[in-house]
């Protein structure tokens, strides 16, 4: 029912590094002003990055140039064995299939139980409608919710509508939804963001444990300080859409990553 346990994913990675995603000179320009300016970077199998950057440093812009939300406009993106900007629509929809995303803004159906959101994504692992109806047994997929929500805490919330919820656990709830596509590598964008300080830990402690019980790689997105020192373990710092930091979280503290922001222009 769990998604299953994945060792180092060695297949995305020609150079046997046991990378899962690697980036080369990727850019994005938006109407012809530069974004992001050949990035180059590579992010191993089961670890936590924090994706870290001031306000319009290039963050949201490079997380969904990797899944092609956003079409970069040069490059190379190396994830999970694919390389992503030569994927037709259908591969591209197979891939985003494994890989899940954590947004600030969680897009539930207010009106609906937990559940029955939790439920809907497993849509999300499917590549049309037609595996959706024909090959997954509803009482399997609410089983495999139910457990969702029980890995995020919230299981006694089940029957319960999202927007009677608080903040931070309908962000445990989308998180709870995204657990049902099984994901491979998971991406997450501020989901510490518009949460006050104890249900923004609790996000991130529960996203890191996830990640970390499932052997899965994590991209996280986040502007407190403390939660990349705390949750990850390798940081990339971005700065006007060029990488100016990448190093292991561990000989990191908290006036190397203040220097980090007071240098910014
Ligand atoms: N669709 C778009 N069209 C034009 N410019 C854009 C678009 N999306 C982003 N930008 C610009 O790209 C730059 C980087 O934006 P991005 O959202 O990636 O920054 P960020 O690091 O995520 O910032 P924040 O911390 O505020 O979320 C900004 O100058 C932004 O205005
Ligand atoms: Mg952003």
């Amino acid at each position: 029912m769990n998604a299953p346990l994945r060792a180092a994913d060695t297949k995305a990675d020609p150079a046997g590094a046991g990378s899962v995603l690697s980036v080369s000179q990727l850019a994005k320009s938006f109407d012809g002003r530069a974004v992001l300016t050949g990035l180059d970077f590579t992010v191993k199998a089961g670890v936590a990055t924090a994706l870290i950057g001031a306000n319009g440093s290039g963050k949201s812009t490079l997380m969904k140039c990797l899944i092609r939300l956003i079409e970069p406009s040069a490059g190379r993106v190396q994830m999970l064995g694919q390389d992503v900007l030569s994927l037709s629509p259908r591969g591209l929809r197979a891939f985003r299939a494994q890989v899940g995303v954590v947004w600030q803004k969680h897009n539930l159906v207010p009106r609906l139980s937990a559940l029955s959101n939790v439920v809907h994504g497993v849509q999300a692992r499917m590549s049309g409608p037609r595996a959706w109806f024909q090959s997954i047994a509803p009482d399997a997929v609410r089983a495999e919710a139910l457990h969702s929500l029980d890995r995020v805490g919230l299981a006694d919330r089940a029957l319960q509508r999202v927007d009677s919820l608080s903040g931070g656990q309908q962000q445990r709830v989308a998180i709870a939804r995204m657990l049902m596509q099984r994901p491979r590598i998971i991406l997450a964008d501020e989901p510490d963001a518009s949460l006050d300080p104890q249900s923004g830990e609790e996000v991130m402690r529960l996203l890191s444990g996830l990640a970390r019980q499932d052997g899965l790689t994590l991209i996280v997105i986040s502007h407190r300080m403390e939660h990349t020192l705390e949750f990850s373990d390798h940081i990339l710092g971005l700065q006007q859409g060029k990488i100016v930091m990448d190093r292991p979280t561990q000989g990191t503290d908290a006036a190397l990553l203040r220097r980090f922001f007071e240098h910014q222009e």
